[in-house]
Parts: structure tokens; sequence; C-alpha cells
């Protein structure tokens, strides 16, 4: 099959980032309008003309998606391909779904972090809690894995800090906790399948270039 007969597909994280990511594609004139149907429970949308292909999926498997080939493209937060680390190329900052990966608790958890005491953090992301206290602080902790609601961590005793990402800090705020230290900034990103990326270099170069100049103007 010709490379240019070869569909391109896209795994999107669904949610704000997905919506964001087809708006930016609209704007460039890809399309894709039985996306737009709300109530439909179809996965996969194809542009015929564009030979492109997009489904949704939950964010943290979308890098699995990209690394083994499912998908030649994805676009994800970053703090999502931190965590799962997965064996793709990060090709561009999207710019949108800006926020930031923090350690947070309450103003008395500073001096347990200033003081590197064996502390619990709860996080959604146990491999960059791992990273940031034993890689970068030195700091031997207990990381417990939560799957949401994280900030519940301190108020009910179940750990000192936690990991999250902060975006507007109104979660904070509203349950008295606080940014203790900041990790690392987040926003989307796209990743590509590193075999996709020899196979189909031209067309994914050639959008990339487009998105990025479409991103700068
Ligand atoms: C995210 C994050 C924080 C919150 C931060 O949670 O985990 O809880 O948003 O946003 P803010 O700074 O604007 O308040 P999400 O809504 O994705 O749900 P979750 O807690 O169930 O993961």
């Amino acid at each position: 099959m010709l490379n240019e007969d070869r569909y391109l597909t896209f795994a999107l994280g669904k949610g704000r980032l997905a919506n964001k990511t087809l708006e930016l594609f609209e704007r460039m004139g890809i399309t894709c309008e039985e996306m737009k149907d709300k109530n439909s429970r179809k996965l996969i949308f194809v542009n015929e003309e564009l030979k492109l292909k997009f489904f949704l999926a939950k964010g943290p498997d979308v890098p699995t998606y990209v690394e083994y080939g499912a998908a030649d493209i994805g676009v994800v937060g970053r703090d999502t391909v931190m965590e799962e680390n997965r064996n793709v190329y990060e090709v561009l900052d999207l710019g949108f779904g800006k926020c930031r990966m923090c350690v947070c608790g309450p103003v008395s958890a500073k001096e347990l972090l200033l003081h590197h005491e064996r502390i619990r953090v709860a996080s959604k992301y146990p491999n960059i809690a791992r990273d940031y206290f034993y890689d970068k602080k030195h700091q031997t902790v207990d990381i417990i894995k939560l799957n949401g609601s994280v900030e519940l961590g301190p108020l009910v005793d179940l750990s000192e800090v936690i990991v999250d990402i902060v975006e507007t800090g109104s979660t904070l705020r509203e349950n008295g906790l606080e940014v203790l230290e900041e990790i690392c900034p987040l926003s989307a990103r796209m990743i590509v399948n590193p075999v996709s990326m020899q196979m189909d270099r031209r067309r994914i170069q050639d959008l990339v270039g487009r998105i990025r100049a479409m991103l700068g103007s």
C-alpha cells in the first residue's frame, strides 16, 4: 500500500483536550462532522477525503495506543506523557490545557517537606511523585496511588501531602490546601509513534508544521 493511501490515525484524550484539538483542526480545515454528534456512541471517526481517522480514549491510554502503533499520533497532557513514560516521540507543545504539577497540602506540611521527613504522598501520578521525591529531592516518602479527588488525602489523614494538577487553584482554596512546591508546568502535547514517524515522515512533519504555524499566528 502506498503511504499516501494509508490512514493517519489520531488518539485524542477524552474531554477538554480533545475538544480543543478538534477546534484547532477545524481552523486548519480538517473537520470530522460525525464526531460532533454528542449522542453518538461511535468510537472511530473517519475523514475519507484527507485519509484521517480519529478516536477518543481515556487520557492515560493515549500513549499506550501510540506506542503500539494502534494510533500514529496522540494528543494528551504532558502529565500523562510523563507518568506513562512510553516509547513515543513528543513533537509539539500545543500550548492549551496549561496548568502545573505541584506538591500541595496544608501549610503545616511545609515544615515536613523542609526537613525531609518520611511523609505519605497521595497521587494519581505515582511515577511523577516518585521521580520528584526520590530522584530530584532525595527524600524517602511513601507514595499512595489514588484515582481522583486526590485533595481528600490530607483532609482525611490518608497522606500529609498530594502531588496533583493545579489549574485555577480553586479546588485547593476551597479545601484549605496550598501549593507547597511546584514540580513542572504542563500543557497538551502531540506524540508520535516512532515507526510512523519513519514511514510517514512527510505527512506528519507537514501536519506538525501547519499546526505550529496556526498556533504562532
Ligand atoms: C483536576 C485536578 C485537581 C483539579 C485542579 O481534577 O486533579 O483536582 O482538577 O483544578 P483547579 O486548580 O482549577 O481547581 P479533575 O477535575 O480532573 O478530577 P479528579 O480530581 O477526579 O481527578
